[in-house]
């Protein structure tokens, strides 16, 4: 039996992160999606940990081997908690690769007993990431197809919310 992690913070989680689940869930037995806290990023998510983790279960319902826990441990402590031995991160532009590779190593230099694996986003997905999603939905620009449905309404009334 072979489990998984795809950690993140997910604030919100975007149809490039589903990619790399969904492509993580066809490898590996199990795959246990890490949804960390990151309460002290920058000024806070945008999203609580229990609304990021509710939509990601949302989006993943129809895959029996994929669950959703929020955590606030060190990576590899959270993924010795759920039994996994791999951690898998999605690559998207060279951008990624330094803080990625940074990463990496400190969690082998951590626990070398934790492999750190990488699906490279397909092109669609290259330059997606939540602070750009954060970024057109504040500017009140269409975020449709670039997260999930439930997570497009989310943002809208959060938004809207704070004007
Ligand atoms: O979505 P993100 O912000 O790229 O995810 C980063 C995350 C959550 C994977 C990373 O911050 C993390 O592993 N946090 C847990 C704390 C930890 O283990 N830090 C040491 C590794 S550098």
């Amino acid at each position: 039996m072979k489990r998984g992690i795809v950690p993140g913070t997910f604030d919100p989680v975007t149809s490039g992160h589903l990619d790399i689940i969904f492509r993580a869930s066809a490898l590996f037995d199990e795959i246990v999606v890490g949804v960390a806290q990151s309460e002290d990023k920058n000024s806070g998510p945008l999203f609580a940990v229990e609304e990021r983790v509710g939509f990601i279960e949302a989006a993943t319902q129809h895959l029996p081997n994929v669950s959703v826990r929020a955590f606030d441990t060190l990576l590899v402590v959270f993924a010795h908690e759920v039994g996994a031995s791999v951690a898998i991160k999605g690559l998207r532009a060279l951008t990624d690769f330094e803080r990625e590779f940074q990463m990496a190593a400190l969690n082998w230099r951590l626990d070398p007993k934790i492999e750190t694996m990488f699906i490279m986003a397909i092109p669609e997905y290259m330059f997606m990431s939540s602070s750009a999603v954060r970024e057109i939905a504040r500017h009140g620009g269409s975020v449709r197809g670039l997260v999930p449905d439930i997570v497009c309404d989310a943002l809208e009334h959060r938004l809207s919310e704070a004007r």
